[in-house]
């Protein structure tokens, strides 16, 4: 579904030179399959999950998503995705309601198919009460919810979602939770990045963790316990960092 081949991004930068922010990455994600992208910040993988959202052109290597070339094909692969990218980026006059009719109309999603889904979406992320109030009047939290509903309004087959549960509460967290393993339930395949360790060890069947650019590993739980002969994810990632686990 997703498949990921040498995928390189770099920034030329005035002060800092050449930055890679990708550095030869390769994976795969399988429908109903939860991938999660961990790295401390900077690694590269909001750069990473931009290239696949096709938001960003690579400078080298390449990749499928939904079976459709990320540089021959981008229209297809931006209509196969739901993309929740770091910076919420809503339509500050737009109600969150508006805001998902407006990104559904875009998707051509059939009306009486997005009137339903709109409901059912404030519905299940609590958000009935501002739900036709401009997001610019919302809480950060309020916001985050709105462009998560928007990746998902479409129903696509492929999720790309850049730290979705980053300025969420618990509970609502754990809606968005909930969704996730819904969506892979329906055999969606999900990308994922976090740095809630605790999250990506309950979700993810699979886990890349990412330093400097570089896939350090990539593999299931048991797999990475192998890989780093430690058990807890947080033990895990602080050892691919080169560092002491406390
Ligand atoms: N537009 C840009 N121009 C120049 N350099 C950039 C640009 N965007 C990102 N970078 C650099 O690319 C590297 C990777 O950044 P990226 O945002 O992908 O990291 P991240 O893993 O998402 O980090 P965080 O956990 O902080 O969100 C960093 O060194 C960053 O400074
Ligand atoms: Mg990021």
């Amino acid at each position: 579904m997703v498949t990921v081949r040498g995928l390189s991004h770099t920034f030329e930068d005035k002060k800092r030179g050449t930055v890679r922010a990708v550095d030869d990455v390769s994976f795969e994600v399988a429908p109903g399959e939860i991938y999660g992208l961990l790295g401390p910040n900077g690694a590269g993988k909001s750069t990473a999950l931009r290239l696949l959202a096709t938001m960003l052109a690579p400078t080298g290597g390449s990749a499928t998503v939904n079976g459709f070339d990320l540089v021959q094909q981008p229209q297809q692969v931006r209509r196969s995705i739901g993309f929740l990218a770091g910076e919420t980026g809503l339509y500050a006059r737009m109600t969150p309601r508006e805001t998902l009719m407006f990104f559904g109309r875009l998707h051509e999603t059939p009306e009486d198919a997005l009137a339903r889904r709109t409901d059912e979406l404030i519905t299940r992320f609590e958000m009935t009460d501002f739900a036709d109030t401009r997001t610019d009047k919302l809480s950060t939290g309020m916001k985050q919810k709105t462009a998560i509903a928007r990746t998902l309004v479409h129903d696509p087959p492929v999720l790309i979602l850049d730290e979705p549960t980053s300025a969420l509460d618990v509970p609502t967290a754990r809606i968005i939770e909930q969704t996730v393993l819904e969506a892979r339930r329906a055999g969606r395949c999900i990308l994922y990045s976090t740095h809630v360790m605790e999250e990506a060890e309950y979700l993810c069947d699979r886990i890349g963790v990412i330093h400097q650019g570089k896939l350090r590993v990539s593999g299931t739980m048991s797999e990475l316990r192998q890989a780093t002969g430690k058990e807890r994810l947080r033990e895990i990632f602080l050892t691919l960092l080169g560092m002491e686990a406390a």
